[in-house]
């Protein structure tokens, strides 16, 4: 197994759990995740299974897998990847009772909820933002930048909302075209960031390791370092 990097990095919305959602097939290929993980400095990963549509599995079931995933991490690559749960929520017209009633799960256990909304169905994401944040949770808006709608004004809107903002490393790096580079690049030249993740599925590149020296050298360490680790460390401190 090739050496870890000594950057410091934590992927707060991954799909590397097998046999919870669309994410990773099978055992095999979740492994090959992790070890790319590793190759690329990610240090600590929260693992989020979709609650949406056809992906709603108890939590019960989902704590079982991740159990039995970690073992076999730990078996198969060692000790120094720290593996946390959690869910990417969609955030439908429940989205608050699901969150309060425990039907999803939050971030690593902590008052940090990940959410995504409709990509085409326009809509106020700070409504949704301060309903939740209302209740005393920290929603974390996924991919901001996929949702066409979500401009820089409601991006403002979400963050005074109480919300924060995830964007995706492929689209940091061009790597899901030049619409999502731009406005995340805006977005990043704004402060207006506070993660960048991979949102890793099976049979997608993982392009960590490029996102943080195309931000290393564009907006500097200091970005680099909150947007890949201080901001995360916090949801995995609780
Ligand atoms: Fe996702």
């Amino acid at each position: 197994m090739k050496k870890q990097q000594a950057r410091r990095i934590i992927d707060i919305h991954s799909h590397a759990l097998p046999f919870v959602d669309d994410g990773s097939v099978d055992v095999n290929a979740s492994l090959a995740i992790i070890e790319e993980y590793r190759r690329q400095g990610v240090n600590s990963a929260i693992l989020t299974p979709h609650y949406r549509g056809k992906f709603k599995l108890p939590v019960s079931e989902i704590k079982e897998e991740f159990k039995v995933f970690c073992d076999r991490v730990i078996k198969d690559c060692g000790e120094d990847i720290d593996l946390y749960l959690g869910q990417e929520i969609f955030a439908g017209a429940d989205v608050n009772e699901v969150v309060e009633q425990g039907l999803a799960l939050s971030l690593a256990n902590s008052k940090y909820v990940l959410v995504e909304f409709d990509y085409a169905l326009e809509e106020d994401i700070s409504e949704k933002v301060y309903e939740l944040s209302y209740r005393g949770y920290i929603p974390i808006v996924a991919h901001i930048e996929r949702y066409v709608y979500a401009d820089i004004d409601m991006a403002i809107a979400i963050k005074q909302a109480g919300g924060l903002i995830q964007v995706n490393a492929n689209s940091v790096v061009g790597r899901d075209g030049k619409t999502f580079k731009k406005k995340v690049n805006q977005l990043l030249k704004l402060g207006l960031v506070d993660f960048v993740a991979s949102d890793v599925h099976d049979g997608r590149v993982l392009s960590m390791e490029k996102a943080y020296k195309h931000i290393q050298k564009k907006f500097g360490e200091k970005v680099c370092e909150d947007v890949f680790y201080n901001n995360a460390k916090k949801i995995i401190e609780g």
